[in-house]
């Protein structure tokens, strides 16, 4: 080697040691053993756990099913679904084996003479954190990140230290799919003694304008004695370069934070649009010695929400068009992977969808800093329930002594990201009505001002005339209501705040690819094959279409804008077959479903909130043996005002969006199209009536061969990178066929493996982790992952009586 290069390397080995001796993190996810079920001495150094499945954290320990309707077999009434009576409901928690108990144990070296502590993302639940056999930690709220100083319980040498955790899910404890087991990350942090402790700084830009911006760091230190303290910060920009530093003395005192102003000249701002990001980086000294380094990653943004005018963020108005998600990840459970999370929001990006909510709980902080990243406002909500229980194990029974601490890590945890422009403190619980519930807001959101007062909150609020009428609504910053649109007027008039947040809206429901005729607005309509129709006219009892969504947001500035419920289907409440109704165990309110596939509806929103991009689709598919010359109605979702329907060449003439109805305003629709197989084509024009694209659609014949379509085209060689791969089952031309339901089967090779496979059909008993799946009209997903060498990874995918599909995926 070159003597500058070995120079080189020597100064980088040594800086690394050199950091590494102040603070080190690493994640805990290999080496682990689990076991389902109780296991009496688990806790305990000598227990043998060598019999014990090998596991890799994050983990989902129910996802591999099977699936089972005594898993989540339940004799209740639906309270938020405003029923009475209690009646049998399958499939509610997806129907899945998450209910029990779980240990997971692993051995971790660390330095006895250093701070150590672990860090849980989310442990699905009741955890009980054992360290060389003591307890060192319990949290009981499955979805909050925690920390844990296990100092106290290591070896003298520090070597081989013993971690075992104990979970419990209950029965009844969620309304959805919670997931179970370790399923995010676990780290090991070590640090000086005097260090900044987890989640120890709070970032403010109290001043953003163009010409410049004012940054305050706060830092938080841990075990300063009267040691004298020096911070130095540089504050870097997006690129790396240095842009304002401080070097600041003192003596900590009263236990106050160390305080730094910053000026940064000519900020760029973040956005949804521009989601740009500075970081702060703190070197500590102790009496001139460095003791911690600790970096702050921030954003510059204003955000301002003005009665009677709306939400502006850097001075400029918009409307979230946002959308609720759960946090699982479809075939892949809870088990957290940031590829995936990626995937989804990509998708979601492509929409148009620029704002998330964390439905009902605290997200995995992957996806926060993906927002960060990606760009994407986020509203994070920590709770379904509060005193009041929606299910018998639900989360009052811990509300009382644990919220505030609860509230308090997801504060600190997320208050200097960015991408959060307002907390939620709870959705639809039924605290809103009762008599002092508003008390029990005030003080949750006093919570939040105290830790975070840049940011306002809100909570989803179904029940409208409690809400109005016992001050509940007027106390909250920013009044959020779940659906009942027609009800935002009269709550905009009456209450303080001027101005009226779709906290979830729509509940529309659908299944890929389904359709039923005629094609009419309906609730609860259901089946005997349990979908729902993609003419996306259903809905439940409580819920509405989206056009209805779309006509508040661009009628009124009071309106804040919408979170949809949801950005993805998810794994159980399978309303409207929420009923004894098993197969069916998850959602059918996704824009997109399960299997990450854009349903009908995905263009429907495109068209309206996506203004960067054309959007121009038509549905249904044109596969209806059996009703030629019967009327097969064609909708038509494009962000062009007029489109000319054409089949097989004969005008059906031109529709343009108008007033008539809330559909015509969003929706190109030809009810009276007949049906005979061949060509659907549109031609859209723009407002001077020039015609801008055309897109058509045939009559499939009969299934040929499979069409692979990557979404990702290289795979990271870190073993977690995903590739989600579409699978069509397409006839010689490769025209889509839009009703084989045939079993598809998967095998990869080379450079990764296969990981999971969905068809997005929320009847699909089918095991996501096996390589074989049903397809569902004529598509379903395969998801491969890179393994932890470069290479090609070669995924072949097969079918009874069509031909083969085979793709390489670059892992590097
Ligand atoms: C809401 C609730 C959501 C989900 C949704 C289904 O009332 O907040 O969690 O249940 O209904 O439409």
């Amino acid at each position: 080697m070159h003597i500058r290069k070995l120079f080189l390397l020597a100064v980088l080995l040594c800086s690394i040691c050199h950091l590494s001796a102040q603070r080190h993190e690493q994640l805990l996810e290999t080496g682990w053993k689990f076991h389902k079920g109780e296991a009496s001495g688990a806790a305990s150094i000598a227990f043998d756990d060598t019999k014990w499945e090998s596991v890799r954290v994050p983990h989902d320990w129910a996802i591999f099913g099977p699936f089972d309707r005594n898993d989540d077999l339940q004799n209740v009434a639906i309270t938020q679904n405003l029923e009475t009576q209690a009646s049998i409901k399958t499939g509610r928690t997806g129907g899945l084996p998450y209910v029990g108990v779980g240990w997971y144990r692993t051995h971790f070296d660390a330095d006895p003479e250093k701070k150590t502590t672990l860090i849980f993302d989310g442990a699905m639940s009741e955890a009980h954190v054992y360290v060389n056999g003591q307890e060192a930690c319990f949290w009981p709220y499955g979805y909050n990140s925690f920390h844990c100083d296990v100092t106290e319980f290591l070896h003298k040498d520090g070597k081989d230290n013993v971690l075992a955790v104990r979970l419990e899910n209950r029965p009844q404890s969620s309304r959805w799919y919670p997931g179970a087991g370790l399923y995010r990350n676990v780290h090991l942090v070590t640090t000086e003694k005097v260090h900044v402790p987890i989640w120890g700084t709070q970032i403010t830009t109290p001043h953003v304008a163009t010409d410049y911006a004012s940054v305050c760091l706060r830092t938080t230190l841990n075990n300063v004695g009267k040691e004298k303290i020096t911070v130095e910060t540089d504050i870097l920009s997006p690129d790396g370069q240095k842009v304002a530093s401080k070097k600041n003395e003192g003596h900590i005192n009263h236990g106050q934070p160390f305080t730094q102003n910053f000026i940064v000249e000519k900020p760029q701002l973040w956005s949804p649009e521009t989601p740009v990001l500075y970081q702060a980086v703190s070197k500590i000294y102790v009496d001139g010695k460095l003791t911690d380094t600790y970096t702050t990653r921030f954003g510059i943004r204003s955000i301002e929400f003005v009665a009677d005018k709306g939400f502006f963020l850097n001075g400029k108005h918009r409307k979230f068009q946002g959308v609720c998600n759960h946090h699982d990840l479809g075939p892949l459970g809870a088990a957290i992977n940031v590829s995936a999370l990626r995937h989804q929001l990509t998708l979601l990006k492509d929409m148009g969808c620029d704002a998330i909510r964390t439905a009902h709980n605290m997200p995995a902080p992957e996806l926060v800093s993906l927002c960060d990243e990606m760009g994407f406002m986020m509203m994070i909500e920590p709770f379904d329930e509060w005193d009041i229980a929606k299910c018998d194990n639900g989360y009052h029974r811990y509300f009382n002594e644990w919220a505030e601490k609860d509230m308090v890590n997801m504060l600190h945890q997320y208050r200097n990201h960015p991408c959060v422009v307002m907390w939620s403190i709870g959705n639809e619980v039924p605290t809103q009505c009762s008599a002092e519930g508003y008390k029990v807001a005030k003080f949750l959101q006093d919570i939040c001002h105290r830790e975070d007062p840049t940011r306002p909150v809100t909570c989803g609020m179904d029940q409208v005339s409690c809400v109005l009428n016992n001050g509940f609504a007027a106390m909250l910053d920013i009044p959020g209501f779940n659906y009942r649109a027609h009800r935002y007027e009269e709550a905009y008039q009456q209450l303080p705040q001027n101005l009226v947040l779709g906290s979830e809206t729509s509940s529309t429901v659908s299944s890929r690819g389904v359709y039923k005729f005629p094609a009419e607005r309906k609730a609860d309509a259901k089946y005997d094959d349990h979908q729902s129709s993609s003419y996306d006219l259903e809905y439940c009892s409580w819920s509405n279409i989206p056009d209805i969504d779309f006509a508040q947001a661009d009628d009124h500035n009071w309106t804040l804008g919408q979170f949809v419920w949801t950005g993805f289907d998810y794994l159980g409440e399978p309303s409207p077959y929420d009923t004894n109704a098993w197969p069916n165990h998850s959602s059918m309110f996704g824009i997109i479903d399960l299997a990450s596939l854009p349903k009908d509806r995905y263009y429907l929103y495109r068209s309206v909130w996506n203004k960067q991009a054309e959007t121009l689709h038509i549905l249904p598919h044109w596969n209806w043996e059996g009703r030629e010359g019967q009327e097969v109605p064609v909708f038509v979702y494009t962000n062009y005002p007029t489109a000319e329907l054409f089949i097989n060449g004969k005008s059906y003439g031109k529709q343009t969006k108008n007033n008539q109805t809330v559909e015509n305003r969003y929706r190109l629709m030809w009810p009276h199209a007949i049906y005979e197989p061949g060509e659907v084509k549109v031609v859209a024009y723009d407002e001077a009536g020039t015609a801008k694209a055309e897109k058509t659609i045939r009559t499939a014949g009969k299934p040929h061969h499979i069409e692979l379509v990557p979404a990702q085209q290289s795979l990271k060689a870190d073993g977690k990178d995903l590739a989600y791969v579409t699978v069509r089952i397409v006839d010689k031309d490769g025209n889509l066929c839009p009703t084989d339901m045939r079993l598809v089967k998967f095998h990869v090779t080379g450079a990764g493996s296969y990981k999971a496979s969905a068809n997005g059909d929320p009847t699909c008993l089918d095991l996501f982790h096996l390589p074989q799946m049903h397809a569902f009209n004529g598509m379903l997903t395969a998801i491969v992952q890179g393994g932890e060498e470069k290479g090609l990874l070669e995924l072949q995918v097969s079918a009874k009586g069509i031909k083969a599909g085979k793709i390489q995926i670059e892992v590097k």
